[in-house]
């Protein structure tokens, strides 16, 4: 059964409880959480106070998705406001390495994310300080784009990456996912889909959750 982290990107902001409500009623596994700064992407959302307030209302892991520049400037708030799962992106941070010590030290599983067009090279020395693999299949910044093709080639060798290291790495994909190309993303080797748009703009997400664990 695929994992599914709804993206409250595309939530209703001013009923955000209700619709965290919904698909955990839907059988949402994780509430994926989008943090943009404006900078690094050229979009802003919101920051760990919000983050804070939404951790009162649901007991679902929180996959905190970090869009920021210098991630490593804000992990500890993250980290207060009750955050699972920090995910950094390696274009954003200098001392890569540091800032998901830095996440792991906090007790909070570590996360890298890579956008469409970074290489896997960067994953060579870093797969025993991680716990999850991001691969963005949008650019990041906006929901309701469309899936880059190109990068399901990518998760098939990143599965085998993780397959080969024989370590427990979760590989997430994130962005342009909906009901028609889940499968596709699910067998190329993804754990863990993130869905913003499709689960959240037809009016229904709990039915839309429950069709996405429906899948397979
Ligand atoms: C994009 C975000 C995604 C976004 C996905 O920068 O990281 O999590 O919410 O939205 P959809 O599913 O609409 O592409
Ligand atoms: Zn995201």
């Amino acid at each position: 059964m695929p994992l599914i982290a709804p993206s409250i990107l595309s939530a209703d902001f001013s009923r955000l409880g209700d619709e965290i409500k919904s698909v955990e009623n839907g059988g949402a596994d994780y509430i994926h959480l989008d943090v943009m700064d404006g900078i690094y992407v050229p979009n802003i959302t919101f920051g760990a106070p919000v983050v804070s307030k939404l951790r009162k209302i649901t007991k679902l892991p929180f996959d905190v998705h970090l869009m920021v520049d210098r991630p490593e400037r804000f992990i500890d708030d993250f980290v207060n406001a009750g955050s699972d799962i920090i995910t950094v992106h390696a274009e954003a941070t200098i001392h890569l390495h540091r800032t998901l010590q830095q996440i792991r030290n906090a007790g909070l599983k570590a996360g890298v994310s890579l956008n469409p067009a970074t290489p896997l090279q960067i994953l060579d020395y870093i797969l025993e300080d991680i716990d999850l693999i991001l691969l963005m299949s949008v650019n990041p910044g906006f929901g309701g784009q469309s899936y880059i093709n190109a990068v399901t080639d990518k998760i098939r060798k990143v599965r085998k990456i993780i397959d080969d290291s024989g370590r427990e790495i979760v590989l997430e994909v994130d962005g342009g996912i909906k009901l028609d190309n889940a499968r596709l993303v699910m067998q190329a080797g993804a754990d863990l889909l993130v869905v913003g748009s499709d689960i959240f703009s037809h009016g229904d997400p709990e039915q839309m959750t429950k069709l996405f664990k429906e899948l397979f």
